[in-house]
């Protein structure tokens, strides 16, 4: 996806205090050197196969499939190594701080998939790690956290507003401006600063590299391509070499929470309205005062209050539409799937699940290809609450 300057269709930009200016035009440079390299892309490529577990397959759900009428088709990231895509990323930023002689890391994490993915990174490659995650969040994904101290990461809860995504991107870019000669920022979505977006961007588009070439090679294509939303990286990753096939519908769906209410949901594209926040300019939760509204979703990775700018522009331009379904709509999925299909997805890609099976008379006769973005091992906690508040 072309931008100008860091811009895509007047969303994006570098709103950052003066001092970061250097350390991003540095990591631009660094990025379009190692894109360049043959050598670089071969390394990443590498450890992408024999390290995280690519290509993952495309799986045809039959048995939901012949129940809702329409052709569903699973891209399998859940079944990468530590459980989602966000490893694409990680390893691919992991390779470009090695290439800036950074010796330390720091990032954010919701869900904790990012944190996971970011302490597996830098154990393999001998970084220092450091991963900020809101106090609310360290509580629900425990068992990730564990994870991320077992991996030789520092977590730091952080106590600061709603103590969610939010607050621990706020907190990671405090101390990128206090580190930034030896921390590189490992951003874990299509959010922030430019060139951030891009790099996140261009690291997960092999999800969509994968699927394209899955479909070429039994000569049809999907008609609709669904991926959740929280700051956008999955759906990017799928959507991106779908976007000159206008034929294809891309569809991205976040999370409505409790309701379409203010403070009730994290439907940024859908309920927001543009604004700067975190560095970029893009849609963004708030109110008629410019403050960044609360936000709510079943589901760690989906629970922010702004999207990044790449899907900000899409949506203008019409060639995706976003829409959300709820929390009580997504767990449904996650049953559905766990019991029609044996795949236990995580709570934000039940999201995507969620909107192909509640749009289903819609989608009738039509071949869906769902992004599974990750597993569900980390939500069984959340999932075991709800059942029993509903029992
Ligand atoms: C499994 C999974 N899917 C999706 C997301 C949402 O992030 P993004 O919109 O950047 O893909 C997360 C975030 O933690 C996640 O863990």
């Amino acid at each position: 996806m072309r931008h100008d300057g860091g811009f895509y269709g007047g969303y994006g930009g570098q709103f950052v205090p003066e001092i970061l200016i250097p350390a991003l035009d540095e990591l631009e440079r660094a990025f379009q050197d190692f894109r360049q390299s043959d050598e670089s892309i071969q390394l990443l490529n590498r450890y992408l196969g024999e390290y995280a577990g690519r290509p993952t397959p495309v799986y045809y759900a039959k048995n939901i499939s012949e129940k809702y009428g329409f052709g569903l088709h699973l891209k399998r990231e859940d079944l990468l190594h530590t459980g989602a895509h966000k490893i694409n990323n990680t390893i691919g930023q992991a390779l470009l701080a090695a290439h800036m002689k950074k010796k330390r890391v720091i990032a954010e994490t919701g869900a904790g998939q990012h944190g996971v993915a970011t302490a597996t990174a830098a154990a393999l490659f001998g970084l220092e790690c450091r991963i900020y995650m809101g106090s609310v969040d360290v509580e629900r994904q425990m068992s990730n956290v564990k994870k991320m101290r077992l991996l030789g990461a520092e977590v730091v809860p952080v106590e600061e507003g709603l103590r969610t995504l939010k607050d621990a991107i706020s907190a990671s870019l405090k101390d990128w401006v206090t580190n930034v000669s030896d921390t590189h920022y490992l951003l874990g979505s299509v959010t922030g600063p430019h060139p951030f977006p891009e790099i996140v961007a261009y690291f997960q588009s092999v999800i969509g590299r994968e699927a394209l070439e899955h479909f070429r090679a039994r000569g049809f294509m999907p008609d609709c391509v669904i991926a959740c939303v929280g700051g956008g990286s999955n759906a990017m990753g799928i959507f991106r070499e779908f976007l000159d096939l206008t034929e294809v519908e891309l569809v991205g769906v976040e999370a409505g929470g409790r309701s379409l209410g203010p403070g009730q949901n994290a439907a940024t594209l859908t309920r927001g309205t543009r604004g700067i926040f975190q560095g970029t300019l893009s849609y963004l939760l708030q109110d008629q005062h410019s403050q960044v509204q609360d936000v709510h979703s079943v589901s760690a990775g989906l629970d922010y209050a702004g999207v990044g700018p790449q899907h900000a522009f899409l949506k203008d331009s019409g060639r995706a539409r976003y829409e959300s379904v709820s929390d009580e709509e997504a767990l449904e999925a996650f049953h559905e799937l766990t019991r029609l299909e044996g795949i236990l997805p995580a709570l934000e890609s039940a999201h995507a699940v969620a909107y192909a099976l509640v749009h289903a008379t819609e989608l009738r006769g039509r071949q869906v290809l769902v992004n599974l973005s990750g597993r569900g091992d980390k939500d069984l906690g959340i999932i075991e609450r709800h059942m029993r508040e509903e029992s």
